[in-house]
């Protein structure tokens, strides 16, 4: 059975629209024979990156001087194969989720590597994440405004050499609730999410079509202003 950790950056948690589209995504990956287990970066509230020498690389490689609730997510992290990080789009991320993706670093080889015009490193030997996946809510119309949030975790991938499996992304997704309740554009958006985490397993990879249906508008950018313009 493959592992697989996932962490919600949102600091509305459980009652977030992140918690919407990742756990149906969680689900279907349950659904494929996935281990999954979840995390909430604010609830961990892992102190940022401190020590500005790179300790984990220099002093003692592979280890945080930082000890805090980060100690017990290394572990955790070193047995997953998958690394899903799901975070609300925060110009570009809440802080919590940035502190923790700071403090990956000594999960890294300190060798760097000069590929394709960029100096890269690697996953230390036991670590075991080979794949890193990205879910995003978003509270703006258009898709393009989760650019910076894709790019950053792309880069990470790229920074460790290991897959990134691709990004499940919803823009305004607040709509996808009206009065507590789920739309029926809503289900059908979660319904292509857990379909997205299935195919992930099974496959190892999400198809375009998938990711595409999950992204959709659900309303028009002009009625979006609207709307906006009359609360
Ligand atoms: C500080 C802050 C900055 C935000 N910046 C953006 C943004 O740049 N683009 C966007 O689409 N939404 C932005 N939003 C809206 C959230 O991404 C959106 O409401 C999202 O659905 C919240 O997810 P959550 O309910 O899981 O916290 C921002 C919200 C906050 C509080």
């Amino acid at each position: 059975m493959s592992k697989a950790v996932a962490i919600n950056g949102s600091p509305r948690m459980e009652r977030g629209t992140t918690a919407m589209i990742l756990d149906p995504f969680i689900q279907g990956m349950m659904d494929a024979g996935s281990d999954v287990e979840l995390l909430y970066a604010s609830r961990l509230k892992v102190k940022p990156c401190a020590c500005g020498k790179m300790y984990c690389w220099s002093e003692m490689p592979g280890e945080c001087c930082i000890k805090d609730k980060m100690q017990l997510l290394y572990p955790k992290l070193r047995e997953a194969e998958i690394l899903i990080l799901a975070t609300p789009v925060y110009i570009p991320l809440p802080g919590d989720m940035q502190n923790i993706i700071n403090r990956l670093c000594p999960l890294l080889d300190p060798v760097l590597e000069f590929r394709e015009g960029r100096t890269r490193a690697r996953f230390r030997k036991d670590v075991r994440i080979q794949q890193i996946v990205l879910v995003s809510a978003g509270g703006w119309w258009e898709k393009a405004n989760f650019g910076t949030v894709v790019r950053i975790i792309e880069e990470f991938a790229e920074d460790a050499s290991v897959k990134f499996a691709g990004a499940v992304l919803r823009p305004h997704a607040s709509l996808m609730r009206q009065e507590g309740e789920l739309t029926q554009d809503g289900k059908a958006v979660l319904n292509a999410v857990r379909r997205a985490g299935h195919e992930l397993v099974k496959e190892g990879v999400m198809t375009e079509e998938i990711l595409e249906e999950i992204s959709r508008p659900l309303i028009s950018q002009e009625d979006l202003w609207r709307r906006w313009s009359a609360s």
